[in-house]
């Protein structure tokens, strides 16, 4: 299959990326630090794309278009996180999240569902959080930012029923990643290993293609 990543230079989105190159699929892995990130040559195309900037995703879209005319799977792991409260949350960092988990998330995925609509299939996979299904104090912004990808996403696996796209939404919990860089005070040694929950992202492409997990709550156990 052809898969486009996003988010694939750390964390849950590279722990996916590794995992499909072994299966030998065809990906397109796109982030702002992509180049820097080490992936087998000839089964992955690395390309730069900032998802806050409509003319870079349009360039990197545009260079998909040169290698291929049909992408099977959207995989959609861009995020950022903000464990603020509201009061302390400024202007600019409440834009960052928006613009970066729901606004990119948006545009990423109205791309690549123009080429799916043409193609007449296809399977969007967006990835919210468990704080797009539970409020929670602190993460007001980010949560508003997962809730709206998380409505988003299923109104789309609506529209698109008719149209053989699939669209399915991940909610996992805590992982181990660079997600927390900006808290470095954060204990996270009892959080998710990403590649565990990669594995059941993998898990939802590899569905028969009839039915449609449309959404898979991942936690820790105990
Ligand atoms: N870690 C957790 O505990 C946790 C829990 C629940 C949900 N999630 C969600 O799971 C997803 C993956 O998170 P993670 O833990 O793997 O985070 P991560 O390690 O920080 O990775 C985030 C990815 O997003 C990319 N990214 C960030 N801003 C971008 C932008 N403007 N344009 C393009 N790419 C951008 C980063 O690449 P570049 O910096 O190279 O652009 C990176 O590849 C996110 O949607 C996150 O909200 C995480």
């Amino acid at each position: 299959m052809i898969i486009v990543i996003v988010g694939a230079s750390y964390g849950l989105g590279k722990a996916i990326s590794q995992l499909l190159v072994k299966k030998r699929h065809r990906l397109f892995l796109l982030s702002r630090s992509i180049r820097g990130v080490d992936f087998p040559k000839g089964v992955a195309v690395k390309i730069p794309c900032d998802v806050r900037n409509p003319k870079s995703i349009q360039t990197a879209f545009k260079s998909i278009d040169n290698r291929t005319g049909t992408i099977h799977v959207l995989i959609n792991c861009v995020g950022k996180g903000l464990e603020k409260t509201l009061e302390k949350s400024s202007d600019k960092e409440i834009e960052e999240i928006i613009e970066t988990n729901l606004t990119g998330a948006i545009r990423i995925t109205k791309e690549v569902y123009m080429r799916m609509l043409k193609q007449g299939f296809g399977h969007i996979i967006n990835v919210s959080s468990t704080s797009g299904k539970k409020a929670k104090a602190n993460e007001s912004v980010y949560c508003a930012s997962k809730w709206g990808l998380a409505g988003f996403n299923e109104s789309l696996r609506i529209e698109a029923k008719d149209k053989k796209i699939r669209v399915s939404t991940v909610f996992p919990g805590g992982m181990k990643t660079n997600f927390y860089a900006r808290s470095p005070a954060k204990d996270t040694s009892g959080y998710m290993d990403p590649k565990l929950v990669a594995q059941q992202i993998v898990n939802i492409l590899e569905t028969e293609p009839s039915i449609t997990p449309s959404e898979l709550v991942i936690e820790r156990a105990g």
